[in-house]
């Protein structure tokens, strides 16, 4: 029997590999987190940390302060964050795309949020046997700035054998389609891995699995908007294609994720997140 979840909506995961789960968070509890990510930024310092994360290129990969943050609380600028100078182009609260990727194990706030016994239950339900805390980030998506996100699966980046990566994704303010919803691809967590993300003797790559291109979006496939009010919690499987377009609106779509994996599977060191052996992943 199922402790959190219904086993109809139990079903609607293994049928769909998604569950939008709305009001799982008060509005309080999403207002209070994305305070203290404001807080974080605050200390940030821009200038020492160049990096862009984008989402279309890889090209932030080679660079070791991604590599390095698998531990860390570290900040990923958007794509036109920056001008030819190499300075802010605005304020840095509208710059930063997302923080990550340890928010959850050193920011005590990050890590009560995480930690909720609600959510051991849940995955518990969706059959996930040794929890482990891998991965968090915040996700400003600003106003006018926000970047998309190709269509993606989780677990290219988080890879498991067998694959266990399990993506609890809260919305800290309204996703709509207006601000960049995230999109995911029904039923699509049925149809295999497409591609791993790996570290190789010449940094990171991209090794393909199959070479099919996924469905034209968002009338080749059954592409359906996880449209989420504030407070709400997308449960995402780690196989699921997913994506989100640009946030070219006047309002931003915050989000918390967090990426849990199976401890009772094969974690690769080639994988890109690798924690310190004095360090290690812990669950809930
Ligand atoms: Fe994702």
């Amino acid at each position: 029997m199922p402790s959190f979840l219904s086993e109809s909506k139990v079903a609607d995961f293994q049928r769909d590999g998604v569950l939008v789960l709305p009001d799982f968070k008060s509005k309080a509890e999403c207002a209070a987190l994305l305070q203290r990510a404001h807080e974080l930024v605050d200390g940030f310092a821009p200038s020492d940390f160049p990096t862009v994360f984008s989402g279309t290129d890889q090209t932030h990969a080679r660079d070791a302060y991604f590599l390095e943050s698998g531990g860390e609380i570290r900040f990923f600028l958007e794509t036109d964050a920056l001008g030819p100078d190499g300075k802010l182009v605005r304020d840095k609260h509208g710059a930063v795309n997302k923080i990550g990727h340890a928010l959850h194990d050193r920011d005590p706030l990050f890590s009560g949020f995480s930690r909720d016994a609600r959510l051991a239950a849940l995955a518990a339900d969706l059959g996930v046997v040794q929890p482990l805390l891998l991965q968090s980030m915040l996700i400003f998506k600003s106003a006018h700035i926000g970047g998309e996100v190709s269509c993606h699966q989780d677990a290219t980046y988080l890879y498991t054998e067998p694959s266990s990566v399990l993506g609890l994704w809260f919305a800290l303010e309204d996703a709509t389609l207006e601000n960049g919803c995230m999109w995911a691809l029904r039923g699509g967590h049925r149809g295999g891995l497409k591609s791993r993300f790996l570290r190789g003797s010449a940094g990171m790559q991209t090794q393909i699995l199959d070479e099919v291109p996924w469905p034209a979006f968002p009338d080749g496939g059954d592409y359906i908007p996880l449209v989420a009010p504030a407070g709400s919690l997308v449960v995402l499987h780690g196989l699921l294609p997913h994506l989100s377009g640009p946030n070219r609106s006047s309002k931003s779509r915050a989000a918390y994720t967090l990426h849990l994996i199976d401890g009772v599977t094969h974690y690769p060191a080639s994988n890109w997140l690798q924690r310190a052996a004095n360090d290690p992943v812990r669950g809930f």
